[in-house]
């Protein structure tokens, strides 16, 4: 676009050129994504400093009208909504200063990869469709009707779900819970968040496990935490580590999944949950107990949850249905001391107003129903045979590259990496040959492990991955 000059006007000169651009933008011929000429060029075409170009995209930057891409010039953006003058706000300043952390841009890469359709998913950590009671749950639909109330439902959740969950834990986890100690949550994630937002401060040290759920810890950034983190061995968190970490700091609040650990897959030992127990009540640190796997145990054997040898109110206690019924249905838990559940209960009025009645109604039905136990029953043994599946493949087709836990319930299997790699080039070459994992870093400080989810793919699939990643794998033997 040409753009004239009148010297002879008291405007400055980086305004006018600012405000014909801005026209250009309006009018639409400056495309969004289209690149401004170079501000050397535009300067000695125009006759003017550089700095008055400088200026003039500093000013239509400030607006939101352009972005400076590093070593690539100024473009027209491509986020102006409801341009009209001078009142277009500055959306990518917004996006970058929110205080509420994005996801890291691997995972928000890696949910895009894997909805592809070619690409075998061993990194999304949830049920594949096959796994899921759809059967059930359509047939609870046809036969039940909905009589439920379909206003703002109780602060804590729906009562008739609450009821059932009581029975529930007291049936499969020996945990005796009054319905009023429950708050629903949208899934566990959200029961996290409610903690972080409403008992934490900015400041606040939490130890966490090391490696540990990626999800939780924009969390924990976001709130202004400080996160100790205590490493993982078989028996899960060692509570020698715990004792030298209190030692040097005051921990606040102590996040532990102790069973079938995301990443991991171990199953914390009874004399460390005994001991952990005791510290918990000896330095007077809150536990948050994260379960959502332990019903998905392959022999069947549950816990015991921290929450069930609780016998002094220290463990706050969530857990969901994502990994054992429908990650979609967005059912979750916390069960603690009603004191707590009340401050949750408020968080989360002002967050949503409760949760859909919904799926709260379908859940109530599906726990409740004689069809869970058989339903619980059958996932293990899938489980188990896709967990083999993942174990053989690597065992035939990776053994001398890769070493491994294997896990007794849960969806993960944590995979490391014998030659010294780096795991996000890995993935981004086992991705060019269709196969998706989760690199181990973004879920800790370990360099050189995976994390493989063998709950999300099918038997076929899954061993086809392996074969993937492992041609990947080795092309790093041949650089
Ligand atoms: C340990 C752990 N906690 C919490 C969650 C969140 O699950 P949801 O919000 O779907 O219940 C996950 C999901 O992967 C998890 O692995």
């Amino acid at each position: 676009m040409e753009i004239t000059l009148d010297r002879s006007i008291k405007k400055p000169i980086y305004k006018q050129i600012a405000e014909q651009i801005e026209k250009g933008i309006i009018s639409g011929e400056l495309p969004s994504d289209h690149p401004l000429p170079p501000e050397r060029k535009l300067s000695k075409k125009l006759n003017v400093n550089r700095s008055t170009i400088v200026t003039a995209y500093d000013e239509l930057q400030s607006i939101g009208l352009v972005v400076r891409k590093k070593g690539s010039g100024t473009y027209i953006s491509t986020n102006i909504w409801g341009l009209s003058h001078k009142r277009i706000p500055n959306w990518e300043r917004y996006v970058e200063d929110g205080s509420f952390f994005p996801n890291l841009p691997l995972v928000q890469k890696l949910r895009n990869e894997t909805q592809k359709n070619k690409m075998i998913n061993l990194a999304s950590g949830e049920l594949s469709p096959e796994l899921l009671p759809s059967d059930q749950l359509t047939s609870i639909l046809k036969e039940n009707p909905f009589h439920e109330h379909l206003g703002y439902d109780h602060p804590l959740g729906n009562e008739g779900l609450r009821e059932t969950i009581s029975k529930h834990v007291e049936t499969y986890k020996k945990m005796v819970v009054r319905p009023e100690s429950i708050l629903i949550t949208s899934g566990a994630q959200q029961a996290i968040h409610l903690i972080v937002q409403c008992l934490l401060k900015p400041g606040d040290t939490v130890a966490i496990e090391n490696p540990s759920y990626s999800f939780s810890l924009p969390v924990f950034q976001s709130a202004g935490l400080r996160t100790l983190l205590l490493p993982i061995d078989e028996y899960g968190v060692n509570p020698e580590d715990i004792i030298s970490l209190q030692k040097k700091h005051r921990i606040r609040m102590l996040f532990l999944n102790p069973d079938f650990q995301n990443p991991t897959g171990t199953k914390m030992s009874l004399e460390r949950r005994k001991r952990i127990l005791e510290l918990s009540s000896e330095y007077g640190f809150p536990i948050i107990e994260d379960d959502p796997y332990s019903l998905t145990s392959f022999e069947g054997e549950i816990g015991p949850t921290l929450k069930s040898m609780d016998k002094s109110g220290n463990v706050l206690y969530i857990s969901s249905l994502s990994k054992v019924v429908a990650s979609g249905l967005r059912i979750g838990w916390v069960i603690g001391p009603h004191k707590v559940i009340e401050r949750l209960s408020d968080g989360k009025q002002q967050v949503d107003f409760g949760h859909s009645i919904f799926p709260q109604w379908i859940a109530g039905q599906f726990l409740g129903s004689s069809q869970f136990d058989q339903h619980i029953l059958d996932l293990r043994k899938q489980l188990k045979e896709r967990r083999n599946v993942l174990v053989s493949a690597l065992e035939i087709l990776a053994k001398n590259e890769t070493n491994f836990f294997i896990p007794q319930g849960g969806i993960h299997l944590w995979c490391k990496i014998k030659q010294e790699i780096d795991e996000y080039k890995l993935l981004e070459e086992s991705m060019k040959n269709g196969v998706a994992f989760v690199p181990g870093n973004i879920m800790g400080s370990k360099m050189g492990f995976v994390r493989f989810t063998y709950g999300r793919g099918d038997k076929q699939s899954i061993k086809e991955g392996v074969c993937r990643f492992v041609r990947a794998l080795q092309s790093f033997d041949r650089q």
